[in-house]
């Protein structure tokens, strides 16, 4: 299966990934993950990255694309793959059609996660992440072992303001290209209140219906 997950930030994308791609058998692809590595490692991607993560904006197409089309060009992600955070904007999801065409193949469906503005800034305010297995927990919602543990951080562009400016550039930039899978009759939209694991079965069985 090829997929792609969207939703605005903190709705759930990263943790479902996390799931939906081990019970699938392929690869979680998730451009945030891939930036915010290359940020603590230093990399010039990682540099040139920085700047629009802190400030909650997009990272430039030019500097996504090829990156993902790297990935997309490796080995594990040739029979499928999941893909979290990217397409973010329209451009974005006209280049992954032109990529996967000229590999001959194409994108089975787009599951739209949806939560409330209350709902994704309460998720967000409590995230904690695993710096040694990139877990992602909430104080209250799915608590860690030791919340004072020092393995726990919480990500630099959770803060109240940038918080803010995602959820803008959310409705701004990436909402449009709900239509953009619409159009194609990929789209699927996934009710993403309730437990994780009630939001896992809702994405599988539209994923199966889709099968
Ligand atoms: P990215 O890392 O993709 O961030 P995001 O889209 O803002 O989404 P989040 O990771 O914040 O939320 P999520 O939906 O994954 O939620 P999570 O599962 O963690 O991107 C970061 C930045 O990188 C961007 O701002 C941009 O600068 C850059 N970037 C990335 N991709 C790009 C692209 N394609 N183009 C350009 N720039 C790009 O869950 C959130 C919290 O909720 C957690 O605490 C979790 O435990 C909790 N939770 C999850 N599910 C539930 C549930 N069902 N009930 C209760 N709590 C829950
Ligand atoms: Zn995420």
């Amino acid at each position: 299966m090829r997929l792609v997950l969207v939703g605005p930030p903190g709705a759930g994308k990263g943790t479902q990934a996390e799931i939906i791609a081990e019970r699938l058998g392929v690869p979680k692809i998730s451009t945030g993950d891939i930036f915010r590595a290359n940020v603590s490692g230093g990399t010039p991607l990682g540099l040139k990255a920085k700047q629009y993560m802190d400030a909650g904006d997009l990272v430039p197409d030019e500097v996504t694309n090829d990156m993902v089309a790297d990935r997309l060009a490796q080995d594990d992600a040739k029979d499928g793959f999941l893909l979290d955070g990217y397409p973010r904007n329209t451009e974005q999801a006209k280049v992954l059609d032109r990529v996967l065409e000229a590999a001959g193949t194409t994108l089975d469906l787009a599951l739209e996660l949806t939560a409330s503005d209350d709902e994704v800034v309460r998720r967000l305010s409590g995230r904690r992440v695993s710096k040694s297995t990139g877990k992602i927990y909430h104080l209250e919602f799915d608590p860690p072992a030791d919340p004072e543990s020092d393995d726990l951080y919480q990500r630099t562009d959770d803060k109240p303001e940038t918080v803010k400016n995602r959820l803008k550039v959310y409705a701004e930039q990436t909402a449009p290209l709900i239509g953009h899978y619409e159009a194609q009759g990929k789209l699927v939209r996934i009710d993403a209140i309730g437990e994780v694991a009630e939001v896992t079965e809702r994405a599988l069985a539209a994923i199966g219906a889709a099968a």
